[in-house]
Parts: C-alpha cells; structure tokens; sequence
C-alpha cells in the first residue's frame, strides 16, 4: 500500500468547508492507503510562539477527526510533537536548504509581511528589507522561515509518495526539492518524491453563504460541525440572496449559486431539483429554500456534533488513541531516522 501524509493545524473547529473539501477523501483514503494523518502542534508555533491552551486545541481537532470518522485502527493518527524524530530530520533538512531560497517562498512573505505590518501593496523588495532592520531583528522568527522543511520532514519521515493537499502547492514544491537535495547531497537514491493528489474527480469546494467565495475559517463564513441547530439556522438564514430572478431561467449570480451547491452538497437530490425548478420558473422564494438548507446542515451535522462531544469527554479514549498513534508513528519515523543517521554517517540509535 502507498502511504498517505497529511497534517492539520490545530487552529479552531472543523467547518463543513473542511469536511467535504478534506475529511471526507480521507474516510475513502484509510481503506487504500497505508496514511499518517497528524495534528501539526509544532507548525501551529511558527505563527502563535505562545498558543493559548495548545493541549486543548489539539485534542478538539482529535475528537473532530474521530467523529467524522477518521478510524484509528486503519489510519495512524498522531500528534507532531510526540514523535520528536521528525525534529531531527528537520534539523538534517535545514543543513542543505537555502535561506535564499525559503524567503523567497510567497508563503513565507505573506506571513512575514503580517508579523511587520506592512501592507500587500508594499513593492517587492520590502520584506527582506524591513526583516535585517535593526528594530525587526527578532519580528520574524527562523521557524516561520523554515516551516517548508518542517513540513517536507513531516512528509519524508515516513517516506510518502502522496499528500493530500489543495493549496499548499508550494510547500510541496519545496518539500520534493528537500527530497531531492538529501539524495542528491549523500549521493542515495533515498527518499521518494512525494506528490499532491486527492481522491476521485475534484475537490469540492464549499462556499461560503456571504455572498462570494469558498467557506473558511478567516473568512468569518464557516459553519462547524459543532455548531447546533439554532447556530446553523442563525447562519443559514442570515446567507446573501436577492430579489429573485424575473426572467426564466435565469443565470444564477453567485450569492444564489452559492446557496444551491450548499444544497447540492447537503440535500437529497429531489430537494435540489425542487428549488432548482422554483428558481427557473421565477417561482423562488429564499426563505423556504434557506428553511431546509439549514435543516439539512443540521440534519447532516448533528450526528456528528454528538460524537464530538462524546469524544471530547473521554480523555481517556483520546488519551489511547494518541498514544497509539504516537507509537506506530515512531516505528515508521524511527526506521527511516536510523537509516539516515547512516547515510550521513552518524551511529544508528
Ligand atoms: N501546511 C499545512 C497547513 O497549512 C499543515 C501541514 C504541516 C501539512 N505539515 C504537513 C500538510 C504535512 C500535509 C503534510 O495546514
């Protein structure tokens, strides 16, 4: 079986967003590949050096994941810092990456540029200039520079051929690089080049119901898998629409493309193409259609939401589970650690 890497940083509740564009390949991914699927602890300090409460934040995301069903019998589910193997590998990595060539990753200059305050439209240059003046010598830490070999660790530690990423293109692009760099520089031809990829045709992208755009956390738009019925409502009937079309099939303007992939995602097929005829025989009316979207949400959603609060409750199972996942983690992290302690010339453990 071909092994699966993907990380997630524990940084708020899972949205519906999240579900259908990520958790829901992964359900499918755990019978046909061998996956690791962790909780990135670690990369959650190169924005936040001092997370608030970073235990409890880990342990939402790990009864989120379990709910959904994420099984930890098929997949190993672990947290980054308890596998402190792939901090050595991070430190091996950082020995051949170029400071060069990580500041210049557009990632690492959106977030720099957020850490001092300077603006998007600031010219190219700025970035590098603002970081070696002498009042922002430490704005800027070496672990947000170095974030692509954190995560190119996490990935080759186990030797993946896949990672299940959407926009995260660029740190794969780096993390192939450092793959390619360390069997290049010990002249091995040792770790597989991993690549992007997800399940069946497309991702799915969930909107959000303000108007425009996809659903996320930033965006202020997401509905949780947590949130209960009347929140689901609240937002669901708070969700853009307009007047209605005036003309028979008309195009749908985004607000209202927006709310029926909602539906297309959520409802039963006959409930679609019942508001789907209403909206082309001008026949629409929003407040009914928003009525069973929520309904829907939450009928989706509130099986879900019980787990998660079960979950939750039972330190004790999460406790089982995340020392489960720790060690068959360190099995395979360990087994690639030896050999390349050996490959650069160090004792094996
Ligand atoms: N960069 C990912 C994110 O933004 C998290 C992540 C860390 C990751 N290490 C990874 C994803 C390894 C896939 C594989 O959420």
């Amino acid at each position: 079986m071909e092994t699966v890497v993907s990380g997630i940083r524990p940084t708020g509740n899972l949205h519906l967003g999240n579900y259908f564009g990520a958790v829901k390949s992964f359900l499918r991914m755990q019978d046909e590949y061998n996956c690791f699927f962790f909780i990135a602890d670690w990369h959650s300090l190169t924005t936040h050096p001092h997370p608030d409460n970073i235990r409890n934040s880990v342990k939402t995301i790990l009864s989120e994941y379990l709910a959904c069903g994420i099984d930890p019998e098929k997949a190993t589910i672990y947290i980054q810092s308890d596998v402190p193997e792939v901090v050595e590998l991070y430190l091996y990595l950082n020995m051949n990456a170029g400071i060069g060539e990580l500041m210049r990753t557009a990632s690492f200059k959106d977030k720099a540029r957020q850490q001092l305050h300077i603006s998007r439209e600031g010219c190219e240059g700025d970035v590098e200039k603002e970081i070696f003046n002498e009042g922002n010598k430490h704005s800027v830490s070496a672990g947000l520079l170095t974030y692509p070999t954190l995560m190119a660790a996490d990935i080759i530690i186990h030797k993946a051929l896949k990672v299940p990423v959407g926009k995260d293109q660029e740190n794969m692009e780096m993390a192939r690089r450092f793959a390619r760099r360390f069997n290049s520089t010990y002249g091995v031809d040792f770790f597989p080049e991993p690549a992007s990829f997800h399940l069946g045709d497309k991702s799915v992208k969930v909107p959000g119901l303000d108007g425009s755009g996809k659903m996320g956390k930033s965006e202020g738009n997401a509905i949780y898998l947590i949130d209960d019925e009347k929140t689901i409502k609240k937002k669901v009937m708070k969700a853009v629409s307009d007047a209605g079309p005036t003309e028979p099939n008309s195009v749908k303007p985004e607000p209202i493309a927006n709310l029926f992939t909602m539906m297309e995602i959520v409802s039963e097929k006959e409930t679609y193409d019942f508001f789907n005829e209403k909206y082309n025989n001008c026949e629409i009316r929003y407040g009914d259609m928003k009525k069973q979207l929520a309904e829907d949400i939450n009928k989706f959603c509130a099986p879900i939401r019980e787990r998660i609060l079960d979950m939750a409750a039972n330190t004790e199972y999460l406790d089982k589970v995340a020392r489960m996942g720790a060690e068959k983690a360190r099995e395979s992290a360990s087994k690639t650690l030896n050999e390349v302690r050996q490959i650069i010339g160090f004792r094996p453990y």
